[in-house]
């Protein structure tokens, strides 16, 4: 077992991940033989299967799954050591983990374009997911930092606000209700409201508001992305609320218009966020100052 090197771990987690010893071999740029040889010497190693394979498809086996934690464990604590040893020498480079909710896949991108201008050493890899998972990821503190619309309470974090976050309520340009004005929050609730699935902060930050108005609102139909909201209002299904983020571009093509509702937009803002105990690394500090000094201006010159 000792004998087992980092290429045959390399190769492991890539067969692993993509249950495909051919789709391995594609991303690692080698032949499906010399993959397949490298498995079958590791496993001789473990003294085990570590795939089985089941009509077409192959799974991990008991092994195999734990061989692959192992992997993952063995791999983060590499990347960790290459950005500790970065820092050593203060160099800011290196890989740069982040987790988002939904909505801020609309602006992230950008902002970490404006930074990697200034450190173009430094590679992104980003989670996208819903509040809850974020929320999961963040306790288990899989990333350097995480970037959310409201802080979690019940967990010990810290989170700075860096970049406005107005909810709006918005609908097709040819709905009957765009161009109205102050129109009552009770008369939206006569209108199909398209809302994001359970675990959307955005869904929650909506609910809140009408809750705090002492408003019920009942969803009729539920989209379980903001994607599919955009196309429901393109569509004329119904009128929804996101965060003015999502909708730039069409609010720009005039396709989507922001309605004028009592009680809107809801101000609120973006965070980012880790464990307060959590020991940042250089990279990470770094983006984390670059958001606080620039984001509001990034974003502001690109899309409103
Ligand atoms: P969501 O989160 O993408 O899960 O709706 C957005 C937010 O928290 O503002």
């Amino acid at each position: 077992m000792m004998n087992m090197t980092l290429r045959q771990l390399t190769l492991f987690q890539a067969v692993a991940q993509h249950l495909s010893f051919t789709r391995a071999a594609i991303e690692l740029s080698l032949t499906q033989p010399a993959v397949s040889i490298q498995i079958k010497q590791l496993e001789g190693h473990i003294g085990m299967p570590l795939f089985e394979q089941i009509g077409k498809r192959i799974f991990l086996t008991d092994a195999g799954h734990k061989l692959y934690a192992t992997c993952e464990d063995i791999f983060e604590r590499l990347n960790s050591l290459e950005t500790s040893l970065n820092e050593l020498q203060g160099s800011i480079k290196g890989q740069l983990k982040i987790a988002v909710v939904t909505t801020a896949t609309y602006f992230v991108p950008r902002l970490f374009q404006a930074f990697s201008r200034i450190y173009p050493e430094v590679n992104l890899r980003l989670q996208v997911d819903n509040r809850v998972k974020i929320l999961e990821r963040l306790t288990n503190n899989k990333d350097d930092l995480v970037i959310m619309g409201q802080a979690p309470e019940h967990l010990n974090v810290t989170a700075h606000s860096f970049l406005n976050n107005p909810l709006v309520v918005l609908a097709s340009s040819q709905h009957q209700l765009t161009g109205q004005s102050k129109i009552p929050l009770t008369r939206l609730l006569q209108e199909n409201i398209l809302m994001r699935e359970v675990g959307s902060g955005t869904r929650l930050a909506i609910e809140k508001n009408f809750a705090n108005n002492h408003l019920e609102m009942r969803t009729k139909i539920e989209l379980g992305s903001t994607e599919a909201i955009k196309q429901g209002i393109l569509a004329n299904m119904g009128v929804s609320i996101l965060s003015k983020h999502a909708v730039s571009l069409e609010l720009a093509t005039k396709k989507i218009s922001i309605l004028d509702v009592e009680t809107f937009p809801l101000q609120r803002t973006w965070y980012v966020t880790h464990l307060t105990e959590k020991e940042l690394s250089l990279v990470a500090r770094t983006f984390l100052e670059f958001l606080l000094t620039n984001a509001q201006k990034v974003v502001e010159q690109d899309i409103f």
